[in-house]
């Protein structure tokens, strides 16, 4: 009798502890926020092909309009949650920012140099960053106008051969050389081509399959990476030894003492410098390439831009002065078609961050491991921030845009360091291109090439011209011949 008690006693106590533990659960999956909307897709490879069989601004655009500013999907093997708008950006960079982390893929990460500053977060990042932007400084930027205004120079009087040029390409070239400028000051003519040699074939294979297979894209990139590695090693032994206090990137990364004096290593410095040179090259030619395909299609605007470098061409004897730091400072004109064409293009259209623990946004769980995109193009083409987005209209920069609704060079504590080199030597292409030189565009073509970043089709081919002296003449009435 007493064992069939105990055996009631137990058996009611088992369903109390169930039933307590169902009331438990529900509770907290009531209270658990909810994923955002949206769809993960097939199994592992989730949405990636949807993503790669379109234009990707189409795949996120289309989400957007779908499920709103906030949605999850599955892409490249990961699942990730993206953001359209401002706040959620800003969220994510710049007030939370210590709750993601950059994320990029280990392969990438190895060819560019695992201790570049963009993959770290925390002391380190913030020690680097200080270097970085230090070395770009106004200041510094201001002496190195003379320098690229003789390469910007010479680059364009290669142009005009006759032949057709690929402009992106060019373009390409151009910012090497202003990135080498910016990073080495001046740089023995060998050791430039050595870099330049080994660093194409890098560039090469960067977006390529990563395997080691001898005589892949990938595998030459990988050579190419650690002879970049002995170059360099060469350059910083030879500035040691002169002991002079440059102030160019190398220079400031050479001299740098942490709290107990302690000073960068070799690995430290060099990934650095190959990721600066990687984050300055494609970037500034695709935005350069991009503004000339605008001007080309906005002739109004190409006057305009026009008539206001004409005006400091003729203040500097066309040409016999040489262009100052204070004229790149006011090219209004100029620099709303810079703005207006970054706005258009979003070079960067989002970036990666992960989640480094569950997250909640707006009412939505961020789970730990998620990678987390914020969808700059997007915001530059919401017609909320800008109206009529499709249209290139410089004039719409006359007002300030709403804050964080404009992020060419992204936000927060990893916002671009090399922003104002990157606008300088936009306006001193601009400078020297618009008021003598014509280009047309070949092929009817048009369309957007991805590489990863947006460039417009086969690199925009184009033929380009001296304007004549008589044409000027012409452009002014021909008041210059009275
Ligand atoms: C038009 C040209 C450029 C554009 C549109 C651009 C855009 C950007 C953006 C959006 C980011 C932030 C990425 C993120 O948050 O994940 C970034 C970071 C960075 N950019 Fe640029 N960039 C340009 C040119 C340059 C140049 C010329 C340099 C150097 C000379 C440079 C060096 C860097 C570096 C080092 C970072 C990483 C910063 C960090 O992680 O703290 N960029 N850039």
């Amino acid at each position: 009798m007493e064992e069939r008690e105990d055996l009631i006693f137990l058996h009611v106590f088992l369903f109390l502890i169930a039933l307590i533990s169902y009331i438990l659960i529900r509770r907290n999956q009531k209270n658990a926020a909810k994923l955002p909307p949206g769809s993960l897709g097939w199994p592992y490879i989730g949405e990636t092909l949807q993503l790669y069989s379109q234009d990707p601004n189409v795949f996120f655009a289309s989400k957007q309009k779908r499920y709103g500013e906030i949605f999850k999907t599955h892409i490249l093997g990961c699942p990730s949650i993206m953001l359209a708008s401002p706040e959620a950006a800003r969220f994510v960079l710049v007030t939370q920012a210590h709750l993601f982390k950059p994320t990029y893929p280990k392969s990438k990460e190895n060819l560019i140099g695992p201790l570049a500053l963009f993959f770290h977060q925390g002391d380190y990042h913030t020690r680097l960053r200080k270097l970085v932007q230090g070395s770009f400084s106004l200041d510094n930027l201001r002496r190195l106008v003379p320098d690229i205004e003789t390469m910007v120079v010479s680059a364009l009087e290669l142009w005009t051969d006759g032949n057709v040029i690929n402009t992106f390409y060019e373009m390409k070239k151009l910012s090497f050389e202003v990135g080498i400028l910016a990073i080495f000051g001046h740089l023995d003519a060998s050791q430039k081509e050595e870099l330049k040699q080994n660093y194409r074939i890098l560039d090469k294979g960067y977006n390529s399959f990563p395997t080691k297979l001898p005589g892949t894209p990938f595998k030459k990139a990988f050579l190419a990476r650690k002879r970049l590695q002995e170059i360099l090693s060469e350059i910083i032994s030879e500035r040691k030894e002169k002991r002079t206090a440059e102030k160019n990137l190398l220079g400031c990364l050479l001299n740098s003492k942490d709290d107990n004096g302690g000073i960068l290593s070799e690995d430290q410095i060099a990934d650095n410098i190959i990721g600066v040179l990687f984050a300055a090259q494609d970037t500034t030619a695709s935005a350069m390439t991009w503004i000339l395909k605008y001007l080309h299609d906005h002739p109004k605007v190409l006057e305009n831009v026009k008539a206001e470098q004409n005006v400091i061409h003729q203040f500097n004897v066309d040409g016999h002065l040489k262009l100052t730091w204070a004229q790149t400072r006011n090219m209004p004109i100029t620099y709303k078609v810079i703005l207006e064409s970054l706005r258009m293009a979003s070079i960067i259209s989002f970036t990666f961050r992960e989640a480094v623990t569950d997250v909640e946004y707006k009412g939505y769980r961020i789970p730990k491991g998620w990678k987390v995109m914020p969808l700059f193009r997007n915001i530059h083409h919401n017609p909320e921030f800008f109206s009529n987005p499709q249209q290139f209209d410089p004039s719409r920069f006359e007002v300030a845009p709403k804050p964080n609704t404009f992020m060419p060079f992204g936000s927060g504590v990893h916002a671009c360091p090399g922003y104002e080199l990157a606008k300088l030597e936009m306006l001193i292409m601009v400078h020297h291109l618009v008021p003598r030189y014509r280009w047309e565009v070949v092929g009817s073509e048009s369309g957007i090439q991805y590489g990863p970043f947006p460039v417009p089709i086969h690199g925009l081919p184009a033929r380009f011209e001296k304007e004549s002296t008589q044409e000027k003449g012409d452009e002014c009435g021909g008041c210059c011949d009275t």
